[in-house]
């Protein structure tokens, strides 16, 4: 493929801004400048820089975010900064979405693609994918609210009670909840329908993927071929 065609599908702008970018000498392939937009590359591999940083060349876009509070998973916020805001401006150019939505307030395990395919299949309710939140609640767990949970509570406006696939309390105000669900609010709600009230949420794992303890909230990585590997095996 031509140098000009790799940057604009890599998400580096429009094809004429790509072509200014080579005959500026600001791209590099295989360590060497390479000014002619018109030069082939195999795809296979494929690395470059751009302005001194390495990219690899990548079919799809699939990455995480540790998204910390006060950020919106929308393109438009209304109040709020944006989790786009926190990637490179080409994967955000190149159409990455949020597969399913975290609420301002929740933090922690997002994933973003630009595989259409890939974001369908994780936030199909059919698909049923366990995602496990760590939610802070303002009363203390009982065994009342842990059963109710796992028995399964009504929200408003569903027609049959939604129950969790797996409840634990880690802690006198901390509970670990699976859902396989992704509906508004849903675990906020559920644990009002419980009894009690959600004073902070993280999101810690989806399906078999966790959270990595070194992505520090606000940072992002691609998702590599064991991370997705982990996400099919939940
Ligand atoms: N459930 C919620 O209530 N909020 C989230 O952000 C995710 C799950």
């Amino acid at each position: 493929m031509d140098l000009e065609s790799i940057l604009f599908r890599q998400g580096f702008g429009s094809r004429r801004q790509c072509r200014a970018l080579i005959e500026q000498g600001r791209v590099a392939v295989a360590g060497s400048v390479c000014k002619n937009a018109d030069a082939a590359f195999a795809l296979d591999d494929l690395t470059f820089d751009v302005d001194g940083t390495a990219w690899r060349y990548r079919e799809h876009a699939y990455v995480m975010l540790n998204k910390p509070a006060g950020y919106e998973c929308s393109r438009e916020p209304q109040h709020h900064l944006s989790v786009f805001g926190l990637l490179p401006a080409q994967l955000a150019a190149r159409g990455v979405q949020c597969v399913g939505r975290l609420d301002e307030d929740t933090t922690g395990l997002l994933l973003l693609s630009d595989d259409g395919q890939f974001v369908h299949a994780y936030t199909s309710p059919k698909r049923k994918v366990p995602k496990t939140y760590w939610a802070t609640t303002r009363h203390a767990l009982d065994e009342r609210q842990l059963t109710a949970l796992s028995d399964g509570v009504l929200l408003h406006g569903e027609k049959a009670p939604i129950a969790a696939a797996a409840v634990r309390m880690r802690d006198e105000k901390l509970l670990e909840i699976t859902v396989n669900e992704g509906k508004y609010h849903q675990v906020k709600r559920m644990i009002a329908a419980a009894g009690n009230r959600c004073e902070a949420l993280h999101r810690e794992r989806i399906g078999g993927l966790a959270l990595p303890p070194s992505l520090t909230p606000g940072t992002w990585q691609w998702l590599d071929d064991e991370a997705l590997q982990a996400l099919r095996g939940g």
